[in-house]
């Protein structure tokens, strides 16, 4: 098996794709597996459009669980490592399926020294902490409180400043496509690199999970970092069976 640390020296270009597992660490419950949100959730109950649609109180409260719930964690030793490795190597780019806003909190801790702008990921999924309107092109930061729980009245959920419609998290749900100008670029980085590097995730959502296919179609190297076996196992070039915080301080080393 090649070194892992080794081709990440060796490539110009690297794109490092991540899942919900980096996030683990931090307290951030994964989607699948033995603690994973989809276990207790039904996803068509609460992440579809349709759900939003008929109980958009019951959406927003899990949303807002959620929020608080991420809001409580920070980023761990592996969200850091690849903040100082895409600003120390030009060739680097961060692009995330995870939507708990970890990897830019991690860029924005070292805000202070330099400009995190390179370590900033392409988020594939959206942002838990962006809402978006369900009329207009309004987007916005806002974390609004719900009012009474079990009230029948939407009057008190999010509304557009602009237009007064209801407002939705600004994340991708099931059946939803990904904005094509975000799916479009990561596609573009996946093709271009040399290295993708894969962190955390069961890889069988798609489109995110085939951009490492495309790294591989190209002649490009693969390694995964993950505590289990999926899919693309099959076709990386190097395998890390470690946890995130464990793995990616070493091989991402700068
Ligand atoms: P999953 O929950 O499907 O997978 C998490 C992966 O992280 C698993 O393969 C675990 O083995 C691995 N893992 C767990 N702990 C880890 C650790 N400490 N270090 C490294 N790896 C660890 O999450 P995703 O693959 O991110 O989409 O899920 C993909 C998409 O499915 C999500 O973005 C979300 C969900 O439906 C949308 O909401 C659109
Ligand atoms: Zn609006």
């Amino acid at each position: 098996m090649p070194d892992p640390r080794q081709l990440l020296l060796d490539a110009r270009r690297v794109v490092v794709l991540t899942g919900a597992g980096i996030s683990a660490e931090s307290g951030v419950p994964t989607f699948r597996g033995e603690q994973g949100l989809w276990r207790n959730f039904r996803p068509e109950e609460l992440a579809t459009p349709e759900a939003f649609a008929r109980d958009p109180r019951t959406v927003w409260e899990w949303y807002h669980w959620r929020r608080h719930l991420v809001a409580q964690c920070v980023p761990n030793a592996a969200h850091h490592a690849l903040v100082e490795f895409a600003l120390d190597r030009p060739g680097v780019r961060l692009v995330t399926q995870n939507v708990d806003g970890l990897h830019a909190r991690a860029a924005y801790d070292v805000a202070a020294l330099r400009d995190p702008t390179p370590a900033l990921p392409l988020e594939l999924h959206g942002n838990l902490f962006r809402d978006r309107c369900t009329s207009c092109d309004e987007h916005g930061d806002h974390d609004l409180e719900l009012g009474d729980e079990g009230s029948e009245d939407t009057a008190d959920l999010p509304s557009c400043s602009a237009c007064g419609s209801l407002l939705r998290p600004d994340v991708v749900w099931f059946g939803e496509m990904l904005d094509p100008a975000v799916l479009g670029e990561a596609q573009r980085l996946a093709a271009e690199a040399e290295v993708c590097l894969v962190i955390g995730t069961s890889a069988v959502v798609h489109p995110a999970a085939g951009l490492a296919n495309e790294t591989k179609r190209r002649g490009g190297r693969v390694i995964e970092v993950n505590p289990e076996e999926t899919p693309l196992s099959a076709i990386a070039d190097c395998c890390v069976r470690s946890s995130a915080t464990e793995a990616i301080p070493e091989i991402c080393r700068v």
